[in-house]
């Protein structure tokens, strides 16, 4: 089953991230030589996406929108058409993904965060889409976590052993603490979701921390047994804090440069 939208959620306030962006967005602070948002944008068309909606906030919407669209298509994105929404206030990230239920509609999408960037040849989507049952169910992008992490991600319910590298989940929580925490597997800010996280988001109430949390329409979704889980051999970098995105920079530097890059490291660790 070939997924052709994704959502891209980018309107949230950034505040691990000031002062860089008291003014400019998170999503458009530079990892090596393009906005964070570009490369969640280059690993959707990866996957096939000719759609990609990406949640903007008021302020910097149009700047994303002109970073896209300036100059012409960027390479690679040729073939993908960019549609900016609004999330008029940053209502947590389950209501910035609802801001684009009337654009996906009833089709099975992918959702991808904008501050996690995948490592280079480790694209995450493909497995997920395969695991969707023709995209009949939603799929999450686990990965066992350290204690440390763990505290600070959505937590998946197991509901089956990991077959293949897949798994059923009977829910998920956010944020959890060591003892109550239901398993070791974190989510990444990666998804597949059937349509029918809109309407389950529509009636949710507000949660931790006063946002409509994406975690809470997800346990929902395990509720109902139409979630499952897919575990994830890599890692994703994250660029919503200072100390990620320098990691991310690092990794993503030496990448692009090879040797160049990484023999300055070497005799700078040196020195
Ligand atoms: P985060 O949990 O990192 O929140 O969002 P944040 O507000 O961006 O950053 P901090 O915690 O204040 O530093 C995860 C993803 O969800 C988006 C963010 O842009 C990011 O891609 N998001 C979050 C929204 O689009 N809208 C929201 O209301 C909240």
């Amino acid at each position: 089953m070939s997924i052709d939208v994704a959502v891209i959620p980018a309107a949230g306030r950034g505040t691990r991230m000031r002062p860089a962006t008291r003014v400019v967005s998170k999503a458009l602070l530079t990892v090596v030589d393009r906005p964070a948002i570009q490369y969640a944008v280059e690993e959707a068309a990866r996957a096939g996406v000719k759609e990609a909606i990406v949640v903007v906030d008021l302020d910097t919407g149009h700047l994303i929108s002109q970073h896209f669209s300036l100059e012409g298509p960027l390479p690679g994105l040729e073939d993908v058409q960019l549609r900016p929404v609004v999330q008029e206030e940053p209502l947590g990230l389950g209501h910035a993904v609802n801001a684009a239920a009337h654009m996906v509609g009833d089709r099975t999408f992918f959702c991808l965060l904008a501050d996690d960037i995948v490592r280079p040849g480790h694209d995450l989507l493909p497995s997920l889409a395969a695991g969707s049952h023709d995209g009949r169910v939603s799929v999450l992008c686990l990965r066992e976590l350290t204690d440390e992490q763990l505290v600070t991600k959505g937590v998946a319910v197991p509901a089956s052993e990991v077959e293949d590298g897949y798994l059923d989940l009977s829910g998920a929580v956010e944020k959890p603490s060591l003892e109550a925490a239901p398993s070791r597997l974190g989510l990444l800010g990666r998804y597949v979701f059937t349509s029918e996280v809109f309407e389950i988001l529509e009636q949710l109430e507000p949660g931790r921390g006063g946002e409509i949390q994406l975690t809470d329409a997800i346990n929902e979704l395990g509720r109902r047994k139409r979630l499952r889980g897919h575990v994830a051999t890599s890692d994703i970098l994250d660029v919503g804090t200072p100390i990620g995105l320098l990691e991310a920079s690092v990794v993503l530097g030496e990448h692009q440069f090879g040797s160049e890059f990484s023999t300055w490291l070497e005799d700078e660790r040196e020195s």
